[in-house]
């Protein structure tokens, strides 16, 4: 699908399930909250930051940083983004290819399950290099291209729900080439509720988690 079948797409979901996390395509609240929590627990305090949540949908994996954070929600579904300024995150309808800020504007940017809908993630990663911080962190969740399990399920799945998925190794290389050093990734193992953290060297995650986290910090 192209960029304006995905907005289109998530508009209409923001419609029929308002601020709940089904807008974004969840498999179901349970794994939601779960991915959320272990990510947010990852990412590391964030106190009196100025955060940027790339492609924020209604705004609920961000919404535990408003409160001592200024929290700044890009998506251009403008349906969700109703629901992203609900929950306190300050919204502006963009495209992540072209974002409206300048650069190093943000402390901490989080873009979570957003690139697995991207033909040009590069552009969106040098986007989201661009405007944060030096010494700042970029923290990007998708799919792993390299699980089994997620092998299996394209056999089944008859409606594609997303455009591509990623290889760990493939997204440390564009973090190294956007400036970005101690690099450290998150797995996830859906349905299982555990997840690992390393630096990516171990075939386990690269093989069974079905989802990771990559975040680096830009160089100063
Ligand atoms: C699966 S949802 C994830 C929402 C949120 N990050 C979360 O984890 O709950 C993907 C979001 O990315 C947005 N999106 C996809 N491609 C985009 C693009 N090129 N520019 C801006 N937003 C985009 C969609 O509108 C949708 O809200």
């Amino acid at each position: 699908m192209g960029n304006i079948h995905w907005k289109q797409y998530f508009d209409k979901k923001a419609e029929v399930h308002g601020a709940s996390v089904k807008s974004s395509d969840y498999f179901n609240e349970e794994s939601f909250f779960m991915q959320r929590a272990n990510t947010l627990r990852w990412l590391g305090s964030c106190e009196g930051k100025v955060i940027l949540d790339a492609g924020c949908g209604v705004g609920a994996f961000s919404e535990p940083l408003v409160e001592q954070n200024t929290v700044y929600g890009v998506d251009f579904s403008e349906k969700s983004l109703e629901y992203a300024a609900a929950r306190g995150l300050k919204t502006l309808n963009g495209d992540l290819t072209a974002l409206p800020f300048e650069e190093g504007m943000f402390d901490v940017v989080v873009c979570n399950g957003v690139i697995q809908l991207i033909e040009q993630y590069e552009d969106v990663l040098r986007e989201l290099a661009r405007v944060t911080k030096p010494g700042g962190t970029l923290l990007v969740e998708t799919l792993n291209r390299n699980s089994i399990q997620r092998k299996l399920l394209r056999l089944l799945e008859k409606d594609k729900k997303f455009d591509r998925m990623y290889e760990m190794e493939e997204l440390r290389g564009v973090f190294v080439k956007y400036g970005f050093e101690q690099i450290e990734f998150l797995n996830m193992y859906h349905p299982f509720k555990f997840v690992t953290e390393g630096s990516g060297q171990g075939m386990g995650a690269n093989r069974f988690s079905t989802s990771f986290a990559i975040k680096g910090r830009k160089r100063s």
